[in-house]
């Protein structure tokens, strides 16, 4: 696993719920050019941040808030709401079940090294699940060019859904269920001490590295030989677990992996 921002590692964040006092550091994120591109595209003063964000904190709201935090430095913003609790995005996503959850990397330094797929996941299994216990599907919301946020989505357990119209936006609405989530968290943690073995044993293959945890998802929420079949998993040691047979596989396809 690539080290992360102070030498520290994705899996080691922790949330705290937002602050009033949060709210600066909230509208500076706000600012920054990767949040203004698809997240809030229109620039916001602190006043209107404590306008809008002042009644999550205050709990005059039924949406919850939290910051991730890494080695005592908040990095990222998420929020999480009950759907049917805000029926004019049922309207819109058609969708009266679950939870749907929206996030930011704050922190440009924290950005694309895994810090937001285990904000993400970390979230929904620590936060918003456990608050909203009676809810079983959770879903997400991105542009189709939010190429980072889909496959930040897409590695967490999400899968698309459909297309929808949000203020005259197409926006791609992406689901899942405790269960996938909770089983791409476990991937995830298995791959990641092959993934470093890996990259040691192959001169820090960054390639393997990178795809290796959605080839390895993919592979084990089928669970089934001949599903891992149809994803292009190929036993090469029948008398061994599933687990070690991913080097290999990576190791013989890797020139077609870009
Ligand atoms: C979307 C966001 C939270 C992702 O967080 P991140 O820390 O940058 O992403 P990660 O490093 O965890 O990477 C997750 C996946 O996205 C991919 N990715 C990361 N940055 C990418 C980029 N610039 N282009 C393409 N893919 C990218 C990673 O390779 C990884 O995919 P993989 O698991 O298939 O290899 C972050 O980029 C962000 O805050 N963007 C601005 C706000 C936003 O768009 N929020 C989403 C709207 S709700």
């Amino acid at each position: 696993m690539e080290k992360g921002v102070n030498g520290s590692e994705p899996q080691e964040i922790e949330f705290r719920p937002v602050e009033e006092s949060d709210f600066p550091t909230l509208t500076a994120w706000l600012a920054k050019p990767h949040v203004r591109r698809f997240y809030q595209k229109t620039p916001v003063t602190l006043e209107q941040v404590a306008l809008e964000y002042g009644p999550f904190v205050r709990g005059e709201e039924p949406t919850i808030c939290h910051l991730a935090i890494s080695r005592d430095a908040p990095f990222a913003y998420l929020q999480c709401y009950r759907n049917a609790d805000y029926p004019e995005w049922v309207d819109i996503i058609l969708v009266n079940d679950g939870i749907s959850v929206d996030l930011f990397v704050g922190e440009p330094a924290y950005l694309h090294r895994g810090f937001g797929r285990a904000a993400l996941c970390g979230y929904l299994l620590e936060i918003a699940f456990p608050y909203y216990a009676s809810e079983t599907r959770a879903y997400i919301a991105h542009e189709p060019l939010n190429t980072a946020a889909l496959r930040c989505s897409r590695a967490v357990g999400f899968r698309p859904l459909r297309k929808f119209l949000e203020g005259g936006v197409e926006m791609v609405l992406l689901g899942s269920n405790r269960l996938s989530i909770e089983g791409a968290a476990l991937v995830s943690l298995r791959t990641r001490s092959w993934l470093r073995r890996e990259r040691l044993a192959f001169g820090g293959h960054r390639q393997v590295y990178r795809k290796g945890p959605a080839k390895a998802q993919q592979f084990y929420r089928s669970q089934f030989p001949s599903s891992a079949k149809a994803v292009g998993f190929l036993p090469i040691d029948a008398g061994r677990s599933n687990m070690p047979q991913f080097p290999s596989y990576w190791r013989s396809t890797n020139k077609s992996i870009t």
